[in-house]
């Protein structure tokens, strides 16, 4: 018994084809299924498409509405509405091939509290060749930062089969856009994720509702789950990460002002604060994007202080280590790092307890 959902939006051309192969490939393997539309209230024809499929097929066809227009919500919504608890999510345009229902199933029934991905990464898996390079260099850049947190070759898929029993709290799931998939397999209590190689193939009706909102969500996304799974640490990495940028302006100020005839030293006094103030705004939009906003010139003087702070202990640990060890003095890029990192620590510290703070106002 199992319940296939498809979001859909825009899809009305495409579901004849699917629910004909759905049917026709789970009949043939003797499973029992329903098949649940999940529309976000397409302005196309699918509900009088589906009033006329429900005649042919076990169809049920879902408008949710009452939230904003999501992949992942109305998947959701889908989860929580079928009718079974197994329940396999796929694509309306038939990038993903039914013919793979039946295997994934029979997978699931050997290891019932498995997560079972259709991947194109696996031994045997692929993609259509049409990709643009563009897709194809984007799609392996979001895979690559969602690794740390899964382990599985196409985080990225979004055709998978489950026992919804193994999801936990379903209310706990705080996806953004698109991975709904990825937001499962990390928060999810499955005991192992399964590949399944499948060829992906690319939609032949209607068009993509990928866009550059999607991806800004979907690093929103990211976010949330590296949070939840490695907590502070995942902070500080991000500060770090916002820190290297940081050094990038200062870098490009310090140059850029010679270029225009400012002398070396003053170049170097001034660059700092447009760096110091591009940390400061990045941190708070994103490090820290969660937290509740605390007024913007007294944490910048904060930040700035806390980074002047900062800057004092590297260049006192650099001094200190390079004068009194000798170690350090042949090897001074380490005491270079050394100092660039406790400052980074005691950085990080204050902004986290008192510049970034909910509990100061
Ligand atoms: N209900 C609902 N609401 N459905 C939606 C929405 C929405 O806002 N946006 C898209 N969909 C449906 C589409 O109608 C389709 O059935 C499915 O979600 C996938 O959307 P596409 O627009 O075809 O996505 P894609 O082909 O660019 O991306 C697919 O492949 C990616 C891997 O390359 C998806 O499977 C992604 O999840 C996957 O990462
Ligand atoms: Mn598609």
């Amino acid at each position: 018994m199992l319940t296939v959902v498809v979001p859909t939006y825009k899809e009305a051309a495409n579901l004849l084809p699917l629910s004909t192969r759905v049917d026709e490939v789970l009949k043939r393997a003797g499973i029992v299924y329903e098949l649940l539309i999940v529309d976000d209230c397409s302005p196309d024809d699918t509900v009088s498409v589906c009033e006329r499929l429900v005649e042919q097929f076990p169809l049920r066809l879902l408008q949710p509405g009452g939230r904003p227009r999501d992949l992942s919500l109305s998947v959701i919504d889908g989860i929580r509405a079928a009718n079974h608890d197994l329940v396999l999510v796929m694509d309306a345009d038939l990038s993903h091939p039914p013919e793979k229902i039946p295997e994934m199933v029979s997978l699931l029934s050997t290891s019932p509290g498995a997560f079972v991905v259709g991947s194109r990464y696996v031994q045997g898996g692929s993609f259509d060749r049409s990709w643009s390079l563009w897709r194809f260099i984007n799609s392996h850049i979001a895979t690559m930062l969602a690794r740390p947190l899964v382990k599985c070759l196409d985080p990225m898929s979004g055709f998978f089969l489950f026992d919804r029993r193994y999801i936990g709290e379903i209310d706990a799931l705080r996806p953004l856009g698109y991975k709904i998939g990825l937001e499962l397999m990390v928060r999810g209590h499955f005991d192992e994720i399964i590949e399944v190689p499948i060829a992906f193939a690319d939609r032949e009706i209607g068009a993509s509702k990928m866009n550059l909102t999607q991806q800004v969500k979907y690093l929103r996304h990211l976010r949330l789950l590296y949070l939840y799974k490695f907590g502070g640490l995942a902070e500080f990495v991000h500060f770090g990460v916002v820190g290297a940028s940081g050094f990038i302006v200062d870098v490009t100020f310090y140059y850029s002002l010679q270029l225009l005839g400012v002398p070396h030293q003053i170049a170097r006094g001034i660059s700092f604060w447009p760096a110091v103030s591009w940390n400061w705004m990045m941190n708070r939009m994103t490090t820290f994007g969660g937290r509740k906003r605390r007024p913007k010139g007294r944490q910048w003087l904060e930040f700035t202080g806390a980074s002047l702070l900062g800057f004092s202990v590297s260049f006192g640990v650099y001094v200190l280590l390079t004068s009194s060890i000798e170690f350090f003095d042949r090897y001074r890029e380490l005491a270079f790092i050394a100092g660039v990192l406790s400052a980074s620590i005691l950085n990080f510290t204050m902004s986290t307890l008192f510049v970034y703070s909910e509990k100061r106002r």
